[in-house]
């Protein structure tokens, strides 16, 4: 694997290589989940030709005021031993003066109702941040192809429509969230939690879970409506409450824009998805399962 540090060695690589590449970008602090990404990428790209790309870049410009933007764990020379025990080619982790050399007036701003929602709500500017590092990154790496795990839902959602509305020939593939064996979504940020926060943190996919099956039940009793999907979510963020969670959202929203379902949809057959945030001590974890 090549661990390439400046645009202009990316730019070489990828040039020389017979197709153009599948693209996995990262911010590092890497787990099974983002190797799970990586081979679904390399398995993208069979007998192309094309290189396995990931990126490594904690960016700045998706982080908050107070949030974790100096404690982030840079990991790089673990992270490369791993991505290339998973058969990825190219490593690009550049330093932030080669990413941005420069402030970076232009930003690519998602819709605010995609990009204003979940999130974007608790989180002020998250999604212009990821959009614009995304829109760079595939500007300089040129893929074919890019895999993003729905662990991040939204941010997935977020890239596609970029893709679409902006006309980038790329293709966004999904990548399935991978769970330690209680249930709890694999992240980077799990390794913030303390030995007893960790026995607790499968409580947030298991509040997610009660949402899926209290919406499932009431779809077979011909009974789920916006008043019982209100229920359910008030009783999830009342027993992370409870538990001693400081929960920001657990709502279940239509997969195709993350908004409401109607009256209509909920007893219909529209596709759902519950997403939850909270926080437990300092960590703020997140989640989702589709219904
Ligand atoms: O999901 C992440 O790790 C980041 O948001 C991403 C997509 C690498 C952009 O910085």
């Amino acid at each position: 694997m090549k661990l390439l540090h400046t645009i202009a060695e990316l730019r070489a690589a990828t040039a020389a290589a017979p197709a153009a590449p599948i693209f996995v970008p990262t911010m590092g602090n890497l787990h099974e989940g983002h190797l799970a990404l990586i081979r679904q990428a390399r398995a993208l790209s069979g007998d192309s030709g094309s290189p396995v790309v990931a990126s490594i870049f904690v960016n700045r410009l998706q982080f908050g005021p107070n949030e974790d933007f100096d404690t982030y764990p840079r990991t790089l020379q673990r992270d490369a031993e791993l991505l290339q025990a998973a058969g990825c080619d190219v490593l690009f982790a550049p330093s932030e003066a080669e990413l941005y050399p420069e402030p970076q007036g232009y930003k690519v701003v998602p819709p605010t109702e995609l990009a204003d929602i979940l999130e974007g709500a608790f989180r002020p500017g998250f999604f212009t941040g990821v959009s614009t590092v995304v829109h760079k990154l595939f500007n300089l790496v040129q893929p074919r192809a890019a895999v993003f795990g729905k662990k991040d839902y939204q941010q997935l959602m977020v890239i596609r429509n970029m893709v679409r509305q902006m006309g980038l020939p790329i293709e966004i593939v999904g990548g399935e969230t991978l769970r330690a064996d209680d249930g709890l979504a694999l992240s980077s940020r799990n390794g913030y939690l303390s030995t007893d926060e960790r026995a607790e943190a499968v409580q947030l996919s298991a509040a997610l879970r009660a949402v899926r099956e209290g919406a499932l039940a009431g779809r077979a009793a011909g009974a789920l409506n916006v008043a019982r999907v209100a229920e359910l979510e008030a009783q999830a963020m009342a027993t992370l409450s409870q538990r001693g969670w400081a929960p920001d959202y657990v709502l279940l929203r239509r997969q195709r824009d993350l908004l409401p379902a109607t009256e209509a949809e909920l007893s219909g057959a529209e596709p759902l998805v519950v997403l939850a945030a909270a926080k437990l001590g300092k960590t703020r974890l997140i989640d989702n399962t589709e219904v």
